[in-house]
Protein backbone atom coordinates (compact mmCIF):
# COMPACT_ATOMS: atom_id res chain seq x y z
CA UNK A 1 0.00 0.00 0.00
CA UNK A 2 1.36 3.34 -1.20
CA UNK A 3 1.71 5.98 1.68
CA UNK A 4 0.01 9.38 1.76
CA UNK A 5 1.71 12.24 0.87
CA UNK A 6 2.37 14.50 4.30
CA UNK A 7 3.37 18.14 2.94
CA UNK A 8 3.97 18.76 6.75
CA UNK A 9 0.96 21.12 7.51
CA UNK A 10 -2.26 19.32 6.06
CA UNK A 11 -2.99 16.01 8.53
CA UNK A 12 -3.25 12.82 6.19
CA UNK A 13 -6.28 12.65 5.68
CA UNK A 14 -8.31 9.11 5.19
CA UNK A 15 -12.25 8.53 4.89
CA UNK A 16 -13.41 5.07 6.11
CA UNK A 17 -17.05 4.48 4.93
CA UNK A 18 -18.94 1.89 6.73
CA UNK A 19 -20.58 -0.73 4.55
CA UNK A 20 -20.78 -4.46 5.88
CA UNK A 21 -23.93 -4.44 7.29
CA UNK A 22 -26.27 -6.67 6.02
CA UNK A 23 -29.52 -4.45 6.71
CA UNK A 24 -31.88 -6.59 8.27
CA UNK A 25 -35.13 -4.75 8.42
CA UNK A 26 -35.08 -4.33 4.99
CA UNK A 27 -35.91 -7.57 4.29
CA UNK A 28 -34.42 -7.90 0.76
CA UNK A 29 -31.95 -10.11 -0.83
CA UNK A 30 -29.73 -7.04 -1.71
CA UNK A 31 -26.97 -5.49 0.43
CA UNK A 32 -28.49 -2.17 2.11
CA UNK A 33 -25.36 0.00 0.99
CA UNK A 34 -26.76 -0.72 -2.71
CA UNK A 35 -30.75 -0.09 -2.31
CA UNK A 36 -31.06 3.32 -4.23
CA UNK A 37 -32.04 6.77 -3.27
CA UNK A 38 -32.34 9.76 -6.11
CA UNK A 39 -31.28 7.19 -8.49
CA UNK A 40 -28.39 5.45 -7.54
CA UNK A 41 -26.87 3.35 -4.41
CA UNK A 42 -27.06 4.60 -1.15
CA UNK A 43 -23.04 4.07 -0.58
CA UNK A 44 -22.80 5.77 -4.11
CA UNK A 45 -23.59 8.92 -2.45
CA UNK A 46 -21.62 9.08 0.31
CA UNK A 47 -18.60 7.98 -2.27
CA UNK A 48 -18.99 11.35 -3.71
CA UNK A 49 -19.55 13.52 -1.01
CA UNK A 50 -16.25 12.13 0.32
CA UNK A 51 -14.32 12.29 -3.05
CA UNK A 52 -15.21 16.14 -2.95
CA UNK A 53 -12.77 16.40 0.97
CA UNK A 54 -9.66 13.38 -0.29
CA UNK A 55 -8.70 12.14 -3.57
CA UNK A 56 -10.43 8.47 -4.22
CA UNK A 57 -7.18 6.60 -2.79
CA UNK A 58 -7.64 7.64 0.44
CA UNK A 59 -11.30 6.65 1.33
CA UNK A 60 -11.71 3.35 2.33
CA UNK A 61 -15.09 1.24 2.27
CA UNK A 62 -15.30 -1.28 5.40
CA UNK A 63 -16.99 -4.10 3.21
CA UNK A 64 -18.58 -7.48 4.36
CA UNK A 65 -22.54 -8.80 3.67
CA UNK A 66 -22.16 -9.51 -0.22
CA UNK A 67 -18.92 -7.60 -0.19
CA UNK A 68 -18.10 -9.31 -3.94
CA UNK A 69 -21.42 -7.14 -5.30
CA UNK A 70 -20.56 -3.88 -3.05
CA UNK A 71 -17.48 -3.89 -4.39
CA UNK A 72 -17.75 -4.66 -8.36
CA UNK A 73 -20.97 -1.78 -7.99
CA UNK A 74 -18.71 0.98 -6.75
CA UNK A 75 -15.29 -0.28 -8.42
CA UNK A 76 -15.68 2.22 -11.18
CA UNK A 77 -14.89 5.12 -8.32
CA UNK A 78 -11.19 4.26 -7.52
CA UNK A 79 -12.07 3.99 -3.94
CA UNK A 80 -9.69 1.34 -1.43
CA UNK A 81 -11.85 -1.71 0.13
CA UNK A 82 -11.11 -3.68 3.30
CA UNK A 83 -12.90 -6.50 4.39
CA UNK A 84 -14.94 -6.92 7.48
CA UNK A 85 -15.44 -10.71 6.73
CA UNK A 86 -17.44 -11.19 10.46
CA UNK A 87 -19.84 -7.77 11.39
CA UNK A 88 -18.78 -7.66 15.12
CA UNK A 89 -19.57 -4.17 15.33
CA UNK A 90 -18.65 -0.46 14.10
CA UNK A 91 -15.87 -0.66 16.48
CA UNK A 92 -14.87 -3.68 15.07
CA UNK A 93 -14.86 -1.90 11.91
CA UNK A 94 -12.22 0.00 12.50
CA UNK A 95 -9.82 -2.62 14.13
CA UNK A 96 -10.35 -4.49 10.89
CA UNK A 97 -9.31 -1.04 8.84
CA UNK A 98 -6.00 -0.41 10.89
CA UNK A 99 -3.41 -1.74 8.76
CA UNK A 100 -5.13 0.71 5.80
CA UNK A 101 -5.81 3.05 8.08
CA UNK A 102 -2.90 4.08 10.40
CA UNK A 103 -0.56 5.49 8.32
CA UNK A 104 -3.05 8.50 8.38
CA UNK A 105 -3.12 10.89 11.16
CA UNK A 106 -6.55 11.52 10.64
CA UNK A 107 -9.76 9.24 9.93
CA UNK A 108 -12.51 10.57 9.04
CA UNK A 109 -15.50 7.55 9.59
CA UNK A 110 -18.77 7.95 7.58
CA UNK A 111 -21.85 5.62 7.03
CA UNK A 112 -22.68 3.91 3.73
CA UNK A 113 -26.57 3.98 4.89
CA UNK A 114 -26.55 7.39 5.16
CA UNK A 115 -26.48 9.00 1.79
CA UNK A 116 -27.34 13.35 2.43
CA UNK A 117 -24.21 13.94 3.84
CA UNK A 118 -22.20 16.93 1.98
CA UNK A 119 -18.86 17.85 1.36
CA UNK A 120 -19.72 20.84 3.10
CA UNK A 121 -20.76 18.59 6.67
CA UNK A 122 -17.76 16.69 6.26
CA UNK A 123 -15.28 19.92 6.32
CA UNK A 124 -16.85 21.04 8.99
CA UNK A 125 -16.19 18.05 11.38
CA UNK A 126 -13.16 18.17 10.11
CA UNK A 127 -12.02 21.69 10.68
CA UNK A 128 -14.05 21.42 14.13
CA UNK A 129 -11.53 18.40 15.30
CA UNK A 130 -8.23 20.05 14.13
CA UNK A 131 -9.71 23.49 15.37
CA UNK A 132 -10.32 22.14 19.04
CA UNK A 133 -6.63 19.55 18.75
CA UNK A 134 -9.37 16.82 19.78
CA UNK A 135 -8.50 13.03 19.76
CA UNK A 136 -12.54 12.28 18.29
CA UNK A 137 -14.84 14.67 17.44
CA UNK A 138 -18.70 13.52 17.43
CA UNK A 139 -21.12 14.46 14.73
CA UNK A 140 -24.62 15.21 16.47
CA UNK A 141 -27.84 16.36 15.53
CA UNK A 142 -31.16 17.82 17.46
CA UNK A 143 -33.73 15.25 16.55
CA UNK A 144 -37.69 15.51 17.99
CA UNK A 145 -37.78 12.01 18.07
CA UNK A 146 -33.97 11.06 19.10
CA UNK A 147 -35.96 7.09 19.44
CA UNK A 148 -33.20 4.54 18.19
CA UNK A 149 -30.20 6.31 18.35
CA UNK A 150 -27.05 6.82 20.71
CA UNK A 151 -27.31 9.87 22.78
CA UNK A 152 -23.97 12.30 23.44
CA UNK A 153 -23.86 13.20 26.92
CA UNK A 154 -21.41 16.64 26.96
CA UNK A 155 -19.21 17.16 30.06
CA UNK A 156 -21.84 20.16 30.51
CA UNK A 157 -24.89 21.59 28.56
CA UNK A 158 -23.43 23.96 26.23
CA UNK A 159 -19.48 23.22 26.03
CA UNK A 160 -17.88 21.32 23.42
CA UNK A 161 -16.40 18.56 25.78
CA UNK A 162 -18.42 14.65 25.37
CA UNK A 163 -18.33 11.97 28.30
CA UNK A 164 -19.85 9.22 26.66
CA UNK A 165 -22.40 8.21 23.89
CA UNK A 166 -24.71 5.94 25.01
CA UNK A 167 -26.72 3.77 22.91
CA UNK A 168 -30.61 3.59 23.34
CA UNK A 169 -30.77 0.38 25.11
CA UNK A 170 -28.76 1.44 28.04
CA UNK A 171 -30.10 5.09 28.20
CA UNK A 172 -30.78 5.93 32.16
CA UNK A 173 -34.44 7.90 32.37
CA UNK A 174 -32.28 10.86 32.62
CA UNK A 175 -30.12 10.03 29.75
CA UNK A 176 -33.96 9.46 27.51
CA UNK A 177 -34.45 13.29 27.92
CA UNK A 178 -31.45 13.72 25.34
CA UNK A 179 -32.17 14.99 22.33
CA UNK A 180 -28.91 15.54 21.13
CA UNK A 181 -27.98 11.60 19.15
CA UNK A 182 -24.88 10.15 17.91
CA UNK A 183 -24.55 10.67 14.27
CA UNK A 184 -22.17 7.70 13.71
CA UNK A 185 -19.65 10.09 11.97
CA UNK A 186 -16.72 11.02 13.66
CA UNK A 187 -13.16 12.43 13.18
CA UNK A 188 -9.97 10.52 14.82
CA UNK A 189 -6.76 11.55 15.02
CA UNK A 190 -5.34 8.31 14.11
CA UNK A 191 -2.55 7.27 16.81
CA UNK A 192 -4.70 7.65 20.04
CA UNK A 193 -7.32 5.65 18.18
CA UNK A 194 -5.44 3.23 17.67
CA UNK A 195 -3.55 3.16 20.66
CA UNK A 196 -6.99 2.80 22.98
CA UNK A 197 -9.24 1.06 20.07
CA UNK A 198 -7.95 -2.42 22.00
CA UNK A 199 -9.96 -1.40 24.83
CA UNK A 200 -13.23 -1.82 23.09
CA UNK A 201 -15.35 -4.57 24.68
CA UNK A 202 -18.20 -6.76 23.40
CA UNK A 203 -19.64 -6.95 26.61
CA UNK A 204 -23.48 -5.23 25.66
CA UNK A 205 -26.43 -6.21 24.87
CA UNK A 206 -25.58 -6.89 21.24
CA UNK A 207 -22.31 -8.55 21.96
CA UNK A 208 -20.66 -6.34 19.47
CA UNK A 209 -17.87 -3.73 19.83
CA UNK A 210 -19.09 -0.18 19.79
CA UNK A 211 -17.63 2.52 18.31
CA UNK A 212 -19.44 4.64 20.25
CA UNK A 213 -17.93 3.58 23.43
CA UNK A 214 -14.28 5.54 22.01
CA UNK A 215 -16.31 8.57 23.36
CA UNK A 216 -15.33 7.11 27.10
CA UNK A 217 -12.34 5.61 26.85
CA UNK A 218 -10.31 8.14 25.14
CA UNK A 219 -12.74 11.07 28.03
CA UNK A 220 -11.27 8.59 30.00
CA UNK A 221 -7.73 8.56 28.95
CA UNK A 222 -7.59 12.30 29.05
CA UNK A 223 -7.47 13.02 25.68
CA UNK A 224 -10.27 15.19 24.59
CA UNK A 225 -13.47 14.20 23.03
CA UNK A 226 -15.50 17.54 21.71
CA UNK A 227 -18.70 16.90 19.56
CA UNK A 228 -20.38 19.43 16.92
CA UNK A 229 -23.80 19.51 15.43
CA UNK A 230 -24.33 19.34 12.06
CA UNK A 231 -26.10 22.29 10.68
CA UNK A 232 -29.53 20.27 8.53
CA UNK A 233 -30.53 17.32 10.53
CA UNK A 234 -31.28 15.66 7.43
CA UNK A 235 -27.64 15.17 6.33
CA UNK A 236 -27.11 12.35 9.21
CA UNK A 237 -30.79 10.36 8.44
CA UNK A 238 -30.05 6.61 7.89
CA UNK A 239 -31.88 4.29 5.74
CA UNK A 240 -32.59 1.39 7.62
CA UNK A 241 -35.83 0.69 6.80
CA UNK A 242 -37.79 1.17 2.79
CA UNK A 243 -40.26 3.90 4.90
CA UNK A 244 -36.63 5.46 5.86
CA UNK A 245 -35.47 5.24 2.45
CA UNK A 246 -38.20 6.55 0.63
CA UNK A 247 -38.06 9.69 3.39
CA UNK A 248 -34.32 10.15 2.14
CA UNK A 249 -35.32 9.41 -1.88
CA UNK A 250 -37.80 12.53 -1.67
CA UNK A 251 -35.86 15.02 0.48
CA UNK A 252 -33.14 14.10 -2.13
CA UNK A 253 -35.52 14.93 -5.35
CA UNK A 254 -37.02 17.81 -3.74
CA UNK A 255 -33.19 19.05 -3.64
CA UNK A 256 -32.46 18.45 -7.00
CA UNK A 257 -35.67 19.78 -8.36
CA UNK A 258 -35.19 23.04 -6.06
CA UNK A 259 -31.39 23.25 -7.58
CA UNK A 260 -32.43 22.92 -11.13
CA UNK A 261 -35.30 25.39 -10.66
CA UNK A 262 -32.67 27.68 -8.88
CA UNK A 263 -30.03 27.18 -12.27
CA UNK A 264 -32.92 28.22 -14.53
CA UNK A 265 -35.29 25.51 -15.15
CA UNK A 266 -39.12 25.60 -15.01
CA UNK A 267 -40.62 22.06 -13.28
CA UNK A 268 -44.01 22.49 -12.87
CA UNK A 269 -45.35 20.76 -10.01
CA UNK A 270 -41.64 19.42 -8.45
CA UNK A 271 -43.45 17.47 -6.17
CA UNK A 272 -44.72 14.89 -8.44
CA UNK A 273 -41.28 14.74 -10.76
CA UNK A 274 -38.86 12.17 -9.97
CA UNK A 275 -35.41 13.73 -11.38
CA UNK A 276 -32.05 11.60 -10.11
CA UNK A 277 -29.18 13.09 -8.88
CA UNK A 278 -26.77 13.36 -11.70
CA UNK A 279 -29.25 14.45 -14.44
CA UNK A 280 -28.25 17.84 -15.94
CA UNK A 281 -31.07 20.27 -17.75
CA UNK A 282 -30.05 22.93 -19.59
CA UNK A 283 -31.94 26.89 -19.11
CA UNK A 284 -35.52 27.53 -19.69
CA UNK A 285 -36.24 23.84 -20.48
CA UNK A 286 -39.99 23.17 -19.10
CA UNK A 287 -40.58 20.25 -17.53
CA UNK A 288 -44.46 19.12 -17.15
CA UNK A 289 -45.52 17.49 -14.22
CA UNK A 290 -45.39 13.88 -13.55
CA UNK A 291 -41.68 13.35 -15.23
CA UNK A 292 -39.09 10.97 -14.63
CA UNK A 293 -35.84 11.90 -15.74
CA UNK A 294 -33.27 9.19 -14.73
CA UNK A 295 -29.70 8.25 -14.75
CA UNK A 296 -27.28 10.11 -16.95
CA UNK A 297 -29.89 12.03 -18.80
CA UNK A 298 -28.80 15.59 -19.38
CA UNK A 299 -31.56 17.84 -21.35
CA UNK A 300 -30.42 21.17 -23.02
CA UNK A 301 -31.76 24.42 -23.13
CA UNK A 302 -35.49 25.45 -24.29
CA UNK A 303 -36.82 22.07 -24.01
CA UNK A 304 -39.98 20.81 -23.18
CA UNK A 305 -40.54 17.54 -21.18
CA UNK A 306 -44.17 16.34 -21.77
CA UNK A 307 -46.12 14.91 -18.54
CA UNK A 308 -45.99 11.02 -18.25
CA UNK A 309 -43.02 10.71 -20.09
CA UNK A 310 -39.94 8.49 -18.75
CA UNK A 311 -36.38 9.03 -19.60
CA UNK A 312 -33.14 7.08 -19.24
CA UNK A 313 -29.59 7.90 -19.80
CA UNK A 314 -30.19 10.03 -22.64
CA UNK A 315 -28.83 12.77 -24.32
CA UNK A 316 -31.32 15.86 -25.40
CA UNK A 317 -30.55 18.59 -27.59
CA UNK A 318 -31.72 22.57 -27.13
CA UNK A 319 -34.97 23.14 -28.13
CA UNK A 320 -36.33 19.52 -28.31
CA UNK A 321 -39.71 18.60 -27.96
CA UNK A 322 -40.97 15.62 -26.06
CA UNK A 323 -44.88 15.44 -25.86
CA UNK A 324 -46.85 13.44 -23.53
CA UNK A 325 -45.96 9.80 -22.72
CA UNK A 326 -42.56 8.87 -23.80
CA UNK A 327 -40.37 6.09 -22.84
CA UNK A 328 -37.15 7.03 -24.18
CA UNK A 329 -33.79 5.15 -23.10
CA UNK A 330 -29.98 5.18 -23.64
CA UNK A 331 -30.25 7.11 -26.70
CA UNK A 332 -29.41 10.52 -28.54
CA UNK A 333 -32.45 13.21 -29.47
CA UNK A 334 -30.99 15.75 -31.91
CA UNK A 335 -31.91 19.78 -31.51
CA UNK A 336 -35.40 20.73 -32.72
CA UNK A 337 -36.28 17.04 -33.08
CA UNK A 338 -39.48 16.43 -31.74
CA UNK A 339 -40.89 12.94 -30.04
CA UNK A 340 -44.25 11.53 -29.20
CA UNK A 341 -46.97 11.97 -27.47
CA UNK A 342 -46.41 7.98 -26.85
CA UNK A 343 -43.14 7.22 -28.77
CA UNK A 344 -40.33 4.74 -27.79
CA UNK A 345 -36.95 4.43 -27.82
CA UNK A 346 -35.15 1.26 -27.02
CA UNK A 347 -31.53 1.56 -26.45
CA UNK A 348 -29.52 3.00 -29.34
CA UNK A 349 -30.93 5.32 -31.11
CA UNK A 350 -30.10 9.03 -32.54
CA UNK A 351 -32.58 10.90 -33.54
CA UNK A 352 -31.55 14.10 -35.42
CA UNK A 353 -31.84 17.81 -35.99
CA UNK A 354 -35.44 18.66 -36.34
CA UNK A 355 -36.63 15.38 -36.88
CA UNK A 356 -39.88 14.39 -35.85
CA UNK A 357 -40.70 10.59 -34.58
CA UNK A 358 -44.85 10.65 -33.42
CA UNK A 359 -47.50 8.38 -32.12
CA UNK A 360 -47.19 5.00 -31.18
CA UNK A 361 -43.77 4.59 -33.26
CA UNK A 362 -41.13 2.15 -31.81
CA UNK A 363 -37.27 2.36 -33.19
CA UNK A 364 -34.84 0.30 -31.72
CA UNK A 365 -30.84 0.71 -32.59
CA UNK A 366 -32.09 3.11 -35.27
CA UNK A 367 -30.60 6.42 -36.58
CA UNK A 368 -33.52 8.89 -38.20
CA UNK A 369 -31.69 11.68 -39.95
CA UNK A 370 -31.97 15.34 -40.24
CA UNK A 371 -35.58 16.65 -40.97
CA UNK A 372 -36.56 12.68 -41.22
CA UNK A 373 -40.33 11.77 -40.30
CA UNK A 374 -41.77 8.60 -38.66
CA UNK A 375 -45.24 10.17 -37.41
CA UNK A 376 -47.34 7.39 -36.94
CA UNK A 377 -48.10 3.60 -36.15
CA UNK A 378 -44.40 2.33 -36.88
CA UNK A 379 -41.36 0.22 -35.96
CA UNK A 380 -37.92 0.86 -37.28
CA UNK A 381 -35.40 -1.50 -35.65
CA UNK A 382 -31.41 -1.79 -36.81
CA UNK A 383 -32.12 0.55 -39.25
CA UNK A 384 -30.44 3.35 -40.78
CA UNK A 385 -32.40 6.38 -42.41
CA UNK A 386 -30.93 9.26 -43.93
CA UNK A 387 -32.00 12.78 -44.06
CA UNK A 388 -35.41 14.00 -45.40
CA UNK A 389 -37.30 10.33 -45.07
CA UNK A 390 -41.16 10.52 -45.02
CA UNK A 391 -42.06 6.70 -43.20
CA UNK A 392 -45.62 6.41 -43.65
CA UNK A 393 -48.23 5.33 -41.57
CA UNK A 394 -48.03 1.46 -40.10
CA UNK A 395 -44.38 0.74 -41.60
CA UNK A 396 -42.28 -1.48 -40.33
CA UNK A 397 -39.33 -2.86 -40.11
CA UNK A 398 -38.80 -6.77 -40.46
CA UNK A 399 -35.54 -7.44 -38.92
CA UNK A 400 -35.45 -10.58 -37.18
CA UNK A 401 -36.10 -13.90 -38.48
CA UNK A 402 -36.18 -15.63 -35.08
CA UNK A 403 -32.13 -16.25 -35.28
CA UNK A 404 -30.54 -12.92 -36.67
CA UNK A 405 -31.24 -9.13 -36.84
CA UNK A 406 -30.76 -7.49 -40.00
CA UNK A 407 -30.46 -3.62 -40.94
CA UNK A 408 -32.10 -1.67 -43.10
CA UNK A 409 -30.95 1.36 -45.15
CA UNK A 410 -33.25 3.94 -46.30
CA UNK A 411 -30.93 6.87 -47.98
CA UNK A 412 -32.00 10.11 -48.29
CA UNK A 413 -35.43 11.87 -50.01
CA UNK A 414 -37.03 8.55 -49.70
CA UNK A 415 -40.60 8.56 -49.99
CA UNK A 416 -42.25 5.10 -47.85
CA UNK A 417 -45.97 4.46 -48.67
CA UNK A 418 -47.83 3.63 -45.33
CA UNK A 419 -48.49 0.22 -44.29
CA UNK A 420 -45.13 -0.86 -46.03
CA UNK A 421 -43.12 -4.25 -44.77
CA UNK A 422 -39.24 -3.57 -45.21
CA UNK A 423 -37.96 -7.25 -45.02
CA UNK A 424 -34.20 -7.00 -44.14
CA UNK A 425 -31.46 -7.30 -44.98
CA UNK A 426 -32.76 -4.35 -47.33
CA UNK A 427 -31.54 -1.14 -49.39
CA UNK A 428 -33.97 1.38 -50.50
CA UNK A 429 -31.95 3.82 -52.81
CA UNK A 430 -31.29 7.74 -52.58
CA UNK A 431 -34.30 9.33 -53.49
CA UNK A 432 -37.22 6.04 -54.03
CA UNK A 433 -40.45 5.62 -53.80
CA UNK A 434 -41.76 2.87 -52.01
CA UNK A 435 -46.17 2.63 -52.82
CA UNK A 436 -48.39 2.05 -50.40
CA UNK A 437 -48.75 -0.88 -48.41
CA UNK A 438 -45.66 -2.62 -50.43
CA UNK A 439 -43.84 -5.50 -49.18
CA UNK A 440 -40.06 -4.94 -49.79
CA UNK A 441 -38.12 -8.24 -50.36
CA UNK A 442 -35.36 -6.67 -52.47
CA UNK A 443 -33.24 -3.27 -52.78
CA UNK A 444 -34.69 -0.49 -54.44
CA UNK A 445 -32.41 1.40 -56.60
CA UNK A 446 -32.43 5.15 -56.41
CA UNK A 447 -35.13 7.06 -57.82
CA UNK A 448 -37.12 4.00 -58.49
CA UNK A 449 -40.52 3.05 -57.27
CA UNK A 450 -41.72 0.20 -55.35
CA UNK A 451 -44.88 -1.12 -56.12
CA UNK A 452 -45.75 -4.56 -54.26
CA UNK A 453 -49.13 -5.20 -53.84
CA UNK A 454 -51.97 -7.14 -55.15
CA UNK A 455 -53.98 -5.41 -57.74
CA UNK A 456 -56.93 -4.37 -57.08
CA UNK A 457 -60.13 -6.84 -58.69
CA UNK A 458 -63.41 -4.98 -58.34
CA UNK A 459 -66.74 -7.09 -58.55
CA UNK A 460 -69.78 -4.69 -59.23
CA UNK A 461 -72.92 -5.74 -57.82
CA UNK A 462 -71.24 -8.00 -55.87
CA UNK A 463 -72.22 -6.51 -52.37
CA UNK A 464 -75.46 -5.81 -53.63
CA UNK A 465 -76.48 -9.65 -54.55
CA UNK A 466 -75.03 -10.66 -50.96
CA UNK A 467 -77.72 -9.06 -49.22
CA UNK A 468 -80.50 -9.80 -51.00
CA UNK A 469 -79.34 -13.55 -50.60
CA UNK A 470 -79.36 -13.33 -47.22
CA UNK A 471 -82.65 -11.30 -46.87
CA UNK A 472 -84.27 -14.20 -49.36
CA UNK A 473 -82.91 -17.13 -47.55
CA UNK A 474 -84.41 -15.33 -44.00
CA UNK A 475 -87.70 -15.38 -45.37
CA UNK A 476 -88.12 -18.82 -45.90
C1 LIG B 1 -25.00 3.50 15.23
C2 LIG B 1 -24.43 4.07 16.53
C3 LIG B 1 -25.46 4.99 17.18
C4 LIG B 1 -25.86 6.06 16.20
C5 LIG B 1 -26.39 5.44 14.91
C6 LIG B 1 -26.63 6.51 13.88
C7 LIG B 1 -22.95 2.30 17.34
C8 LIG B 1 -22.77 1.23 18.36
N1 LIG B 1 -24.08 2.98 17.41
O1 LIG B 1 -26.09 2.64 15.61
O2 LIG B 1 -24.89 5.60 18.34
O3 LIG B 1 -26.87 6.89 16.79
O4 LIG B 1 -25.40 4.55 14.37
O5 LIG B 1 -27.18 5.95 12.72
O6 LIG B 1 -22.06 2.54 16.56
N2 LIG B 1 -21.40 -1.63 10.20
C9 LIG B 1 -20.28 -2.27 9.72
N3 LIG B 1 -19.77 -3.32 10.40
C10 LIG B 1 -20.31 -3.77 11.57
C11 LIG B 1 -21.47 -3.11 12.06
C12 LIG B 1 -21.98 -2.04 11.36
O7 LIG B 1 -19.75 -1.90 8.67
O8 LIG B 1 -19.78 -4.72 12.12
C13 LIG B 1 -21.95 -0.50 9.44
C14 LIG B 1 -23.37 -0.74 9.00
O9 LIG B 1 -23.40 -1.31 7.71
C15 LIG B 1 -23.96 0.65 9.00
C16 LIG B 1 -23.16 1.38 10.08
O10 LIG B 1 -22.00 0.61 10.29
O11 LIG B 1 -23.75 1.33 7.78
C17 LIG B 1 -23.95 1.56 11.36
O12 LIG B 1 -24.26 0.30 11.91
P1 LIG B 1 -25.65 0.00 12.57
O13 LIG B 1 -25.64 -1.38 13.05
O14 LIG B 1 -26.74 0.44 11.65
O15 LIG B 1 -25.59 0.99 13.84
P2 LIG B 1 -26.81 1.60 14.59
O16 LIG B 1 -27.43 0.56 15.45
O17 LIG B 1 -27.68 2.34 13.65
CA1 LIG C 1 -28.01 2.44 11.30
Amino acid sequence: MSKPKNDGRVPRTAIAILAAGKGTRLKSKHPKVLHEVGGKPLLAHVIAAAAKIVPPSDIYAIIGHEADRVRQAVAGTGIGFVLQSEQRGTGHALMVARQALSPYDLIIVLYGDAPLITSETIEKLRDFHTGKKAAMTVLTAELKNPTGYGRVVRKKAGKDDVLAIVEQKHLSLAQQKIHEINSGFYAFDAQPLFQHIDQLSANNHHGEFYLTDMAAILSKAKQRVVAVQASNAYEVLGGNTRAELSEIDQHMRLAKCQQLMADGVTILYPQTCVIDSDVEIGTDTVIEPFVQLRGSTRIGSDARIGSYSVIINCEIGDQVLVQTGCVLEHSTIRARASMGPYSHLRPGCEICEDAHVGNFVELKKSRLGKGSKANHLTYLGDSEIGERVNVGAGTITSNYDGVNKYKTIIEDGVFVGSDSILIAPVRIGKGAYVAAATTVTEDVPPDSLALGRARQIIKEGWAKQKREKAKAQKAK
